[in-house]
């Protein structure tokens, strides 16, 4: 080939490299707010576009039959995988997701080194670093990623599982692979060194979240996008490619952030979720319910809402899982039609993962300037003449505030029993994720619509229309 036209793929790879860098970046703060995230989101997917097609022209590429059957097997793949995953499945999907990510930076380190190694080619100490740390990252999350899958979907126990010395046993496995990698980089060619390394790291990631369960499963799986990120980082530097390097830190440093935002609105200690058994998990406890359940009529509560200047809504878990969503929607319509001014407060940690609410809400066209977040619309609460409560029911817990007992205490929530009316939609008197009781739901101004939330709503609604 030409030098000429070396030089012109050279600059088209850098072009391409530099937009889908720009894209990524641009793509990330879109993501911040749920108004520009679905545009953040296109940017980021214009940006991988960009980064293939750099990576396709790249002079180094030896055949492209095997990269096309990848690309359709991903295709095919990754089409059912967004398209068709319920929301409520999103975590385990993201689980997935990373798997795989770190598989591909596994393999590409481990085929790196031996192309390197057994090819007879020099393998100097800051390359067998950089694929030391990409295969360690990358088995690390591999694993992880599998059994935080397993747990989420529950084809493993989702409970935390502990043994003794189980601290003393992680650790030893981490800085045995941490040793090892060190081994690797002070003697390159050491192969044996490399694959007990990934060996070690591999058996790592199940130990890791072999302890976890319950709540701490999606901050998690956050972890593990971190650690995805940072092996692709890592396979940037053994590579020599910049794309890479931009978005694995990208992916990384949000990845890390995420888990610790995610630990403080749910209270728990980012250390405690990271190290598994080494902080004390309060267990939830089931606690027995100090007063009963009031039943409202489907008459009594349509009339409550029709002649509420304010209504608030306060959605959860529930109403995903009833995908209630369109119907809720409808509601609103018909009470904003006679004038009332309804709401939508917005916890961070209702439903099963970040901005799970905002999407759901969004599905059904809802204004993101009716989604008001907690801090906001918990000085308001005073003030609303009825809140309905669909699906939701740990972020409304008044425990959290107000009972030190409680194993959700201090955990931020909704202020919902100071409004004027609660009215509750649930299918019994189940608890929550944290699986507690919950006083709100057996407070005086506080009444209840049994059933699932669907067919609740469609009642109300119907009976709206009436008056
Ligand atoms: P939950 O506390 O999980 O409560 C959901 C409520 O919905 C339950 O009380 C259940 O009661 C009711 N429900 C279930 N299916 C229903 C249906 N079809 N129709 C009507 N009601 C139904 O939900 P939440 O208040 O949204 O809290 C979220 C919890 O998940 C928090 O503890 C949070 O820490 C945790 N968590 C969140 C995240 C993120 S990032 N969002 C990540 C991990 C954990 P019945 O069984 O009586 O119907």
């Amino acid at each position: 080939m030409s030098p000429e036209a070396l030089d012109g793929r050279t600059a088209f790879i850098s072009i391409a490299y530099l937009g889908a860098s720009i894209a990524f970046i641009l793509g990330l703060r879109g993501l911040t707010r749920p108004e520009t995230a679905r545009g953040g989101m296109q940017l980021a997917a214009l940006g991988m576009i960009g980064a293939i097609a750099g990576t396709l022209v790249n002079h180094d590429i030896v055949s492209y039959g095997w990269i096309f059957v990848g690309l359709a097997l991903g295709t095919l793949l990754g089409w059912p995988l967004g398209m068709r995953v319920a929301m409520t499945q999103m975590p385990q999907r993201i689980a997935i997701s990373h798997l795989f990510g770190a598989l591909a930076a596994t393999l590409v380190g481990i085929a790196e080194y031996t192309h390197h190694v057994w090819g007879g080619h020099e393998l100097g100490r800051f390359t067998a670093l950089a694929l030391g740390f990409e295969v360690l990252f990358g088995a690390l999350t591999v694993s992880g990623s599998f059994m935080a899958f397993g747990k989420l979907h529950e084809i493993l126990p989702g409970r935390g599982i502990t043994f003794r010395g189980q601290n003393a046993v992680n650790l030893t496995i981490f800085v045995s692979a941490i040793g090892l990698l060190g081994y690797v980089v002070f003697a390159p060619t050491t192969s044996w060194a490399f694959f007990a390394m990934a060996g070690l790291a591999f058996l790592a990631g199940f130990m890791m979240v072999l302890p976890i369960g319950g709540a701490d499963m999606p901050v998690v799986v956050s972890l593990l996008n971190s650690y995805a990120g940072l092996a692709a980082a890592a396979t940037g530097f053994a590579l020599g490619n910049a794309v890479l390097i931009i978005c694995g830190a990208l992916d990384g440093a949000s990845g890390l952030l995420l888990s610790v935002l995610m630990s403080k609105a749910m209270n728990r200690s980012f250390s405690n979720v990271l190290f598994g058994a080494f902080g004390s998990a309060k267990p939830a406890l089931a606690a027995g319910a100090k007063g009963e359940m009031k039943e409202v009529t489907l008459e009594d509560a349509a009339l409550a809402l029709r002649y509420a200047k304010n209504v608030v809504v306060v959605p959860g878990y529930g109403l995903a899982v009833a995908q209630a969503q369109k119907i809720v929607g409808e509601l609103a319509a018909l009470l904003e039609g006679h004038g009332n001014e309804v709401r939508y407060a917005i916890h961070p940690v209702a439903g099963r993962m970040p901005g799970h609410m905002n999407v759901l809400l969004a599905e059904a066209n809802i204004g993101y300037e009716k989604m008001i977040e907690m801090e906001d619309i918990n000085d308001r609460f005073a003030d609303v003449d009825v809140a309905i409560v669909i699906g939701a029911n740990d972020v409304v817990n008044p425990a959290a505030q107000r009972d030190p007992s409680s194993p959700i205490y201090g955990m931020p929530v909704l202020k919902v029993e100071l409004a004027r009316r609660i009215i509750v939609l649930k299918r019994g008197k189940g608890t929550g994720f944290a699986g507690i009781e919950n006083d709100l739901f057996t407070e005086e101004r506080t009444s209840l619509l049994f059933g699932d939330a669907k067919a609740t709503l469609q009642r109300l609604l119907t009976e709206l229309k009436t008056l």
